[in-house]
C-alpha cells in the first residue's frame, strides 16, 4: 500500500519524507490556498522534494482549459499528476491528457458509478473521498470496497483507487483490508499511525530498567 500525505505545506512534506513513508503527495485549492504561496512554486517545490507523483490540481471548469491548465501544470515536472473533477469536462480532460502520457488524478469522486467512468477515461488515479462520505453519514469505505471489487473484475483498468479525505488510523486499516491502492493522509494523522500509549509505555520502563543496569551500548 502506497502513502500518499495531504497537504501542501513543504515544511510538513520534507519532515514527514524523511521517515520513509511518504511515497506521494496530493494538494488541492483549499491546501494551496492554505500554504498562502504562488500556486505553481508550491508545485515545483514539492515536486523536488518528493520523488513520487504529485497532484496538482486545475481550477477551470471547462475541458478546453481544463486541459491548457494540465499541460502547463504537468510541465513543471514528470511526476506532477494533474487532478480534475469527476464532471464531464473533466473526464474528458482527464482522457486527453491521459493519452499524451501525463498522469490524472481524477477527484472529488463520490460514487462506484463515477470511478467506472474515471477507469474509462484512462485515470491513473480515482479519488472517493471517504471521510466526505462518512460526515454526512454515508458509508465511505463501503465506497472503496465497491471500487476495488469493480475493477478487480475488469484487468484492463489500471486504474488505481486513491482513498482520499482520510481522517485518521482506522481509515489507513480499513482501507488496507480492502485492499486499496494507495491512501492519501493528511500530516497529523499520518503521524498518529506510528503512535500507541503501550509502545510508549514499554519504551519508558524498559529505559528505566536499563538505566539501573549502568552499562552503554556505545
Ligand atoms: C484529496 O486529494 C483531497 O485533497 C483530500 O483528501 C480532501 O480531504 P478533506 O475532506 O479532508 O478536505
Amino acid at each position: 500500500m502506497k502513502f500518499f500525505i495531504d497537504t501542501a505545506d513543504l515544511d510538513e512534506i520534507t519532515a514527514l519524507t524523511e521517515t520513509g513513508m511518504v511515497d506521494g503527495v496530493t494538494t488541492n485549492p483549499s491546501l494551496i490556498a492554505k500554504s498562502g504561496r504562488p500556486f505553481l512554486d508550491v508545485i515545483a517545490d514539492i515536486c523536488q522534494a518528493v520523488k513520487g507523483p504529485v497532484s496538482a490540481e486545475v481550477t477551470a471548469t471547462d475541458a478546453p482549459t481544463m486541459i491548457k491548465e494540465g499541460r502547463k501544470l504537468a510541465a513543471i515536472s514528470e511526476n506532477v499528476a494533474v487532478k480534475v473533477p469527476l464532471t464531464e469536462d473533466g473526464l474528458i480532460a482527464c482522457k486527453t491528457l491521459s493519452d499524451s502520457g501525463t498522469m490524472v488524478n481524477v477527484t472529488l469522486c463520490f460514487s462506484a458509478a463515477q470511478a467506472i467512468l474515471a477507469a474509462k477515461a484512462g485515470a491513473t488515479f480515482v479519488s472517493p473521498f471517504v471521510g466526505r462520505l462518512d460526515d454526512l453519514g454515508h458509508d465511505g469505505l463501503g465506497l472503496i470496497q465497491e471500487i476495488c471489487d469493480i475493477y478487480a473484475n475488469y484487468p484492463n483498468f489500471t486504474t488505481e483507487t486513491l482513498a482520499a479525505s482520510v481522517r485518521g488510523p482506522q481509515h489507513v486499516v480499513e482501507a488496507a483490508k480492502i485492499g486499496a491502492d494507495i491512501v492519501t493522509i493528511p500530516p497529523d494523522a499520518l503521524r498518529q499511525l506510528f503512535q500507541h500509549p503501550l509502545t510508549d509505555k514499554g519504551l519508558q520502563a524498559f529505559l528505566s530498567d536499563w538505566a539501573k543496569t549502568g552499562q552503554s551500548i556505545l
